[in-house]
């Protein structure tokens, strides 16, 4: 019988945090433990706050868990209002808001789920790793029940908040160096690979012809994601960057990774909060990462379509 995998996703929504989402919680693949959040792509208020309207929307039966304000050591970098709108997730326009916050911190939820999961848990990651670094310090044992650490961030070539660096790994780089050299396998989907998953007019095209609410929201979302990449970027398909990490759970074969070893840059230097990833094994240090290098762009849109096929009817 197929494994299913056990996951928490600990996010900043955002686009394609929400979009990471929409591909999780219906598959058949994923059971979906919970959701955390982080202050990232807008603040901590805002992102809980799309959170859980999304998960109200979707009925999305899951907790939902508010994490931490900030990065553990330095002042969190500006939110970027500029992609994802004043709200973290401008576009789509949602009902009343009822659904309630799960009462735990974020950081307790984690510990709490994988220590008691009955199989190991993955963990996904799509915003700066505040929490998981914070729950790995203060509850070790917890690295003992978790699989996998399938996340979005880093990149091994350019980066996109400075020349060296991604936003995720930027806005908290020691708590990256945390869960980077933690000891359990880390899945790294960056910038090399997001920037393949380019969401061009055509896709949102496609995927307004499916009539179910997922199919809706992903098509209310990327309408707006697609006219801020332009305007902000001059690109007519911008990068969907956090739903590869949970495409590549469904279908590990949609996305080729290379194991290689990887440093988080915690120097406060001009190179601060780089994944240097040692793609020609140069180091010999031992292969803690597997670097996402290559997407089969075709399977992955394809999943994306497949999975908000699975919600309700409009
Ligand atoms: C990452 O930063 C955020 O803007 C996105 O949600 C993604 O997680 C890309 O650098
Ligand atoms: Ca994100």
């Amino acid at each position: 019988m197929e494994k299913i995998r056990q996951i928490i996703i600990d996010c900043d929504p955002g686009h394609d945090d929400i979009v990471a989402i929409m591909l999780a919680a219906r598959n058949p693949k994923i059971k979906l433990l919970g959701i955390t959040t982080v202050n990232g792509n807008q603040t901590l208020e805002k992102v809980t706050r799309n959170a859980l309207n999304v998960c109200q929307y979707l009925d999305i039966d899951v907790p939902v868990c508010k994490g931490l304000a900030g990065p553990i050591v330095r002042e969190a970098p500006p939110v970027e209002e500029r992609v994802h709108g004043d709200s973290g997730l401008d576009g789509p326009v949602f009902p009343p808001l009822t659904k309630q916050l799960d009462p735990r911190h974020a950081v307790d939820f984690i510990i709490e789920t994988v220590m008691n999961a009955s199989e190991p848990v993955t963990l996904v990651p799509t915003g700066p790793l505040s929490n998981i670094a914070m729950a790995m310090r203060r509850e070790p044992k917890i690295l003992e029940n978790i699989d996998e650490i399938v996340l979005m961030g880093g990149a091994y070539q350019h980066g996109n908040v400075t020349p060296a660096a991604e936003f995720n790994i930027y806005a908290d780089a020691e708590a990256a160096h945390v869960v980077f050299s933690c000891g359990r396998p880390v899945v790294m989907m960056g910038l090399d690979l997001t920037r393949q998953a380019l969401c061009y007019p055509e896709i949102v095209d496609r995927m307004s012809k499916i009539e179910t609410k997922g199919g809706k929201l992903f098509v209310d979302l990327m309408r707006f994601f697609c006219m801020t990449q332009k305007k902000v970027f001059g690109w007519e398909g911008g990068p969907l960057h956090d739903p590869t990490t949970v495409a590549y759970l469904i279908d590990p074969d949609c996305i080729e990774t290379k194991a290689m070893h990887t440093d988080i840059d915690i120097s406060g230097g001009q190179s601060h909060g780089r994944t240097n990833c040692d793609f020609f094994n140069l180091t010999d240090k031992v292969k803690n990462t597997k670097v996402a290098v290559k997407l089969h762009v075709d399977r992955f849109w394809d999943i994306v379509e497949e999975n908000l096929k699975l919600y309700d009817h409009l």
